[in-house]
């Protein structure tokens, strides 16, 4: 039922997806790096739910607040209630900045319907919120039960949302969490040293596991080549300087231990220890 509700915004969410890229391409280097700060390249997970956890929790807490007060007559809570759902709002913001740099990555189809259906519904859950921190701060604690109480069905509606793309589609989920790679507790040949042109990447197979080698001569860096966040391509990836960039979304990791350098990818990269030995290109690991 979500996948059909969302599917007639298809045309809308491609386009707002095309956007936000472009906004960030536009942006430069600022931009990058607001991205990471957004992506949460830079925790090691994604940013958004840290923030969305923050706005659950505190909008129940109004709410409980509210409740006790209208409810039960309860006095001397409308200062907290007030305080907590500032907080509240400003997490939201942070919580929509955040989904919506996630959003601008989505694979198209169901997977950005959802999204975006998600996102828009939080989005109209938000205006509930600010109305009723409008109200309370202009001193109308009344007026400002509804919209809070409608706020926040809303945002539970959207969270369900949330959840549902997250489990259903391993949205923003490491792409290696279920399988990290064959595992070579020796030193495993992969392909001969001469099949591994210096500075371009290269794919081979350990097992069933695909793996890509960057070559500097005799020093080979091997990763492993499902992109962590959303499994793309990393052998059709450009090399930089000590890096190696997605052909997907951009996210860039590091070769020597597949460190995120840029996001959307929030984890890291697996590795394979690599030498060269005998003319043969050698692989053990991955490491942890
Ligand atoms: S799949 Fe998205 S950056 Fe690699």
């Amino acid at each position: 039922m979500i996948e059909r509700v969302a599917k007639p915004l298809a045309g809308l969410l491609n386009w707002l997806a095309g956007f936000l890229n472009a906004v960030y391409r536009v942006l430069g280097r600022p931009g990058k790096l607001l991205q990471d700060l957004l992506n949460g390249s830079w925790l090691g997970h994604s940013l958004h739910p840290v923030l969305v956890d923050v706005v659950i929790g505190g909008a129940t807490a109004v709410v409980f607040l509210d409740v006790l007060r209208v409810v039960f007559g309860a006095s001397g809570t409308e200062d907290a209630a007030t305080w907590v759902l500032a907080l509240t709002y400003a997490a939201g913001v942070g919580s929509v900045l955040s989904g919506w740099t996630d959003f601008k990555d989505t694979a198209s189809g169901s997977e950005r319907n959802v999204v975006g259906l998600h996102g828009i519904i939080n989005f109209v859950g938000m205006a509930g919120f600010g109305f009723s921190l409008a109200q309370r701060l202009g001193g109308n604690v009344d007026g400002a039960f509804w919209p809070m109480l409608i706020g926040y069905a809303i945002i539970s509606i959207g969270s369900y949302i949330g959840g549902h793309v997250v489990f259903k589609y391993g949205y923003m989920v490491n792409h290696n969490a279920f399988s990290r790679g064959k595992r070579a507790k020796e030193f495993t040949a992969v392909a001969p040293v001469a099949d591994v042109p210096e500075g371009e990447p290269t794919l081979v197979s350990l097992g069933a596991t695909k793996v890509v080698l960057v070559r500097r001569g005799d020093v080979v860096h091997a990763l492993k080549d499902t992109c962590s966040h959303a499994g793309g391509p990393l052998s059709q990836g450009e090399l930089g300087d000590g890096t190696i960039k997605c052909p997907w979304h951009n996210s860039v990791f590091r070769l020597r231990d597949g460190a995120v350098v840029h996001g959307p990818a929030a984890t890291r990269q697996v590795t394979y220890q690599a030498r060269v030995h005998d003319g043969q290109v050698e692989l053990q690991g991955p490491h942890d």
